[in-house]
């Protein structure tokens, strides 16, 4: 087997997520990413029957069982990420039960997956239902659109003119316009299903004042 830390999934993460917190899209160890991966992306680095340990999840993910992802850890920075990725990110297996993660690498020195774990999973199995090509849920705090959050109508339609009203390009980047979740606590089932509920229509959701 050859090193995962040398493969082309980590060198391209690494590369993103340094990008991002480079850019402030992701203070401190604001947002997080998940990237559903296809066997021949780690099929020469990752053992799968070699299950390092399991994570409960609090909710059925049955509709995603057998499906790998690399997952960030909770409470790490992106920018830590391009240098020790076993550290801060993990690659997990969906359980045949749907309740737990199966850690095939990474999550090392006990590293738990992002909090906001019921979005990503969640959000997955909305998308894939409308996109079969889909594969990242990747979430930051953009910080002038959390400010228009503070300042602006929460509804899908106006919040979705407006940023289109920002700058020609963005009706072709996000032609499906933007869904709104008004404030509700982060790292909930609840927040999950009401942003798995937007992503059927749109594949962009804000979340007011986060
Ligand atoms: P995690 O560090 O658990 O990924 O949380 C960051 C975040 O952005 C919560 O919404
Ligand atoms: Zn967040």
């Amino acid at each position: 087997m050859k090193e995962f830390e040398k493969s082309k999934v980590i060198e391209e993460l690494g590369e993103i997520t340094s990008n991002m917190y480079r850019l402030g899209w992701n203070e401190r160890n604001g947002g997080n990413i998940s990237w559903l991966l296809d066997e021949e992306m780690y099929s020469d680095y990752i053992d799968p029957k070699n299950v390092k340990r399991t994570i409960p999840v609090e909710f059925d993910a049955g509709e995603l069982k057998g499906k790998v992802f690399l997952i960030t850890g909770t409470g790490k920075y992106f920018k830590d990420i391009e240098k020790h990725p076993a550290e801060n990110v993990g690659v997990v297996r969906i359980a045949d039960n749907g309740k737990e993660l199966e850690v095939l690498w990474g999550f090392e020195g006990n590293t738990r997956p992002t909090s906001e774990l019921p979005t990503h999973l969640m959000n997955h199995i909305a998308r894939l239902k409308v996109d079969p090509e889909h594969r990242v849920v990747m979430h930051c705090h953009p910080v002038n659109v959390i400010a228009m959050t503070f300042v602006h109508e929460q509804d899908d339609k106006a919040f979705t003119l407006s940023l289109w009203g920002t700058c020609t390009e963005c009706v072709l980047v996000f032609p499906d316009g933007v869904g709104v979740v008004p404030w509700m606590p982060a790292g909930t089932n609840a927040i999950a299903e009401a942003t798995a509920e937007k992503l059927h229509d749109c594949h962009i959701v804000i979340w007011g004042q986060h």
